[in-house]
């Protein structure tokens, strides 16, 4: 029996996929199908599959010419596969003329005409486009235009006050302008993705959250940290009871690039370090701990009283079995590292945790640590509008960032902002 192995995403399969497998089909008696899975798509850079692997594999299936199917999860593993099913021939589509030529060593390679005119990308790309544009600061919006070419069915378009011509906004002005700037796009209908925090009070959170709802729009922080692959490992091994029962979460995140010693003027034109740096630091707290403190204790250093400018602040709460604390500065430097403390070990993640493709978790016994690693690309952004255009498709947006933890948020910036907090000199 001649054993004959393909590979392949299959996303939105199409005629050229069907083709290609009747033809591999063809070169033996027995074709074993590998799909792709997400998490190897993504570290080869494919982040736009529109379907799941469970969907991509029951397509597959549904033609009815694999005899086998197997998922392709790690990179070699084709190698392996070779050897532990006895395959005779390994195929692809001449896309990948050449790439392949290494496992002549293992077994013979085909490359088959690929069908012309026809891709998955291109189905992709002919769907209807999600209009996006930008209101705020220049640089964010630079680089969240910059990311979106990497997603397929967004486009980003310039707009002005009225936002005509777009579906959707990225909101990154000023925090003390964002509740208007979002309240005015979600009045003219469109889907907002807006730096957090949202607002920075609370009833404003709340009266632009009962909006979007009222209008089936999507209303999504933007925190990038909650996209990385890493990140969202770490919470599921956190939650898993691999350390034990969390009984601390420790985020810190400083940039000492402005602040101190800078003019009231200058200064206004810059988010102050609770608003820049708090939705990030509080991230993993509210995520690992939920949003129900018992209470908090907010320790600041002021540097600019009119403008309430913090330059260091420190938040500490209290949860029925854990505590927490956030340290967030623009006008002081510590390591940027993110502690999850549990009962039988720790989960550490080095500097700068926020955009990190990086963890270990580390016990009392060192041999028993391992370490983790996944690929991060455009700092999370690509994989945060990838995320903005799936929920606007299904109108449903709150699946990386609850709106609990989206108020949670805000709360505290709301308290900040009524000045209940403790000053250091
Ligand atoms: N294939 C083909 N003809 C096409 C498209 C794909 O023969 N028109 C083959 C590829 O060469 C590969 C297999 O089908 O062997 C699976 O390809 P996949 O990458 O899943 O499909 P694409 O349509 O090329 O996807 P994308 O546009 O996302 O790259």
């Amino acid at each position: 029996m001649v054993k004959v192995i393909t590979y392949g995403t299959y996303d939105l399969l199409h005629f050229g996929h069907i083709r290609l497998l009747e033809r591999a089909k063809a070169l033996g008696d027995y074709l074993i199908v590998g799909v792709t899975s997400d998490a190897y798509d993504k570290t080869r850079g494919k982040i736009n599959n529109q379907q799941s692997l469970m969907e991509r594999i029951a397509a597959v299936r549904a033609t009815g010419i694999a005899d086998e199917i197997i998922v392709e999860e790690y990179e070699g593993q084709k190698i392996d596969d070779i050897r532990r099913l006895g395959v005779d021939i390994f195929t692809v589509g001449s896309d990948w003329v050449g790439h392949f030529d290494y496992l002549n060593e293992y077994c013979k390679v085909v490359y088959l005409p690929r069908t012309e005119g026809i891709s998955s990308s291109e189905i992709r790309a002919e769907k209807r486009k999600l209009i996006i544009g930008t209101i705020g600061s220049e640089n964010l919006c630079k680089k969240f235009i910059r990311e979106m070419r990497y997603v397929n069915g967004v486009e980003y378009k310039e707009c002005d006050e009225t936002l005509d011509g777009v579906d959707a906004v990225y909101v990154a002005s000023l925090p003390q302008q964002r509740y208007s700037d979002v309240k005015r796009a979600l009045l003219s209908g469109k889907h907002v993705i807006c730096e957090s925090p949202i607002s920075t009070k609370k009833d404003q959170y709340q009266e632009l959250l009962s909006l979007a709802n009222e209008k089936r729009l999507i209303l999504t922080d933007a925190i990038k940290t909650a996209y990385s692959t890493a990140y969202s490992r770490l919470l599921v091994v956190a939650k898993s009871g691999r350390i034990g029962d969390i009984v601390s979460v420790d985020t810190v995140c400083t940039s000492l690039i402005d602040g101190a010693g800078e003019s009231g003027a200058d200064l206004a034109k810059k988010q102050n370090s609770i608003c820049a740096w708090g939705p990030t630091a509080l991230l993993p707290i509210f995520q690992l701990l939920g949003t129900q403190y018992k209470s908090k204790t907010i320790v600041t250093k002021i540097i600019n009283d009119e403008l309430n400018y913090d330059g260091f602040t420190k938040i500490d709460l209290l949860f029925d079995n854990a505590v927490a604390s956030a340290k967030i500065a623009k006008a002081a430097k510590a390591e940027g590292e993110l502690i999850i403390t549990g009962t039988k070990g720790y989960i550490y993640v080095p500097a700068p945790w926020w955009k990190t493709d990086y963890f270990e978790v580390r016990f009392e016994n060192p041999t028993d640590n391992k370490r983790y690693f996944y690929q991060l690309d455009g700092e999370g952004i690509r994989y945060e509008i990838v995320a903005f255009a799936k929920a606007v498709e299904k109108k449903e947006g709150y699946y990386y960032i609850s709106k609990d933890v989206s108020e949670a948020i805000v709360s505290i910036i709301d308290d900040y902002d009524e000045k209940k907090y403790i000053r250091i000199s």
